[in-house]
């Protein structure tokens, strides 16, 4: 299974290009495309409604539209109550006014959606083809750092719960065998719900970040033949570059014979940038400006390299 991901400048015209990619891809393979940003138009591009997630537009095409804010209030239910059950024997640092706080703090919306790429990247293997059409760049490339930062501290977290259990077993062998069950401590490793939790997440952060970085992941900058375009694309590959993530494909958007001198400068720039990296160039269609007069996911030129 291979994963897309459309990334780029807002309106640049990643949601029209992923669907583009997906409608052509579909003709030969079973695809999947789910759109990640808040404000998706995905059901708008191929003209229908999307319920409850998901929808079937052909036998071979599935379109589907992740409800940010339902996500991030189940992640957030899910997370309270492991949390409140793990630390009930803490209920004098009040604990219950601390997560009705929680969904108020910055990261809660990435945590959601990372949580939706990895379900949907471990469930869906039914799929040939799985694109994801990302929210305008800064978000995208939040959310694409997290699992590498979420290692990081999931490996100190687990440090310092064993630390905290060695102690434990020290303290326990100096009082020795201890009358009440409820005062015993865990303290074998194997037996620590905490471990055990954070070592279930480390499992699933480290699965992610392979898929993420992997041979089959490919990441698509979309951009267009202007200046403000082309300054926030470098920043973007720069970006994905220093997380280690895998830039495959460039897509030079809406060009014009008016802008196609202009056209040509930003590709040898994005080409410095990129060296071994193939630019596709994708005229500005009547057709996807007007839904009148044919779909707007129909794009003349091909999207996706033969190779993919
Ligand atoms: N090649 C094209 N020819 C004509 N119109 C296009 C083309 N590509 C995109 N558009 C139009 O440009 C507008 C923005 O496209 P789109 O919604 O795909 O951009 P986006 O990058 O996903 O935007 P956002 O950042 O808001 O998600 C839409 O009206 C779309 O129909
Ligand atoms: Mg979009």
């Amino acid at each position: 299974m291979k994963i897309l991901f459309f990334t780029g400048k807002g309106g640049v015209g990643k949601s029209t290009m992923a669907a583009a990619a997906a409608w052509q891809l579909s003709q030969k393979a079973r695809v999947l495309i789910v759109s990640l940003d808040p404000a998706h138009n995905l059901g708008d591009i191929f003209g229908v409604v999307i319920k409850n997630g998901k929808k079937k537009f052909t036998k071979t095409l599935f379109l589907s539209e992740i409800n940010l804010k339902k996500l991030s209030r189940e992640y957030l239910e899910r997370e309270t109550d492991v949390l409140s059950s793990t630390y009930s024997y803490l209920k004098i640092l009040n604990l219950d006014s601390y997560f009705s706080i929680l969904k108020y703090s910055p990261g809660i919306e990435e945590y959601a959606l990372l949580t939706s790429i990895e379900k949907t990247i471990r469930d869906e293997t039914g799929f040939d083809y799985i694109i994801f059409d990302t929210p305008p760049t800064g978000l995208t490339l939040r959310f694409l750092a997290l699992p590498r930062v979420t290692i990081t501290w999931i490996d100190r977290l687990m440090q310092i719960r064993r630390q905290i259990l060695e102690k434990r077993y020290t303290i326990h062998r100096i009082r020795g065998t201890l009358d009440s069950e409820e005062t015993i401590l865990d303290y074998k490793e194997a037996d620590d719900d905490i471990l055990k939790r954070l070592e279930k997440l480390s499992d699933n952060y480290h699965a992610l970040d392979g898929a993420l970085r992997g041979s089959d992941c490919h990441v698509v900058v979309v951009f267009n033949p202007d200046i403000l375009s082309l300054k926030e694309s470098k920043r973007l590959i720069e970006g994905l570059s220093e997380l280690h993530l895998p830039l495959r494909l460039l897509i030079d958007n809406k060009v014009t014979e008016a802008n196609s001198e202009m056209a040509g400068y930003v590709e040898k720039e994005m080409k410095g940038m990129a060296k071994d990296v193939s630019i596709k160039r994708i005229q500005l269609a009547n057709t996807l400006l007007d839904g009148r007069k044919g779909t707007l996911y129909d794009v003349p030129e091909s999207i996706i390299p033969d190779s993919w």
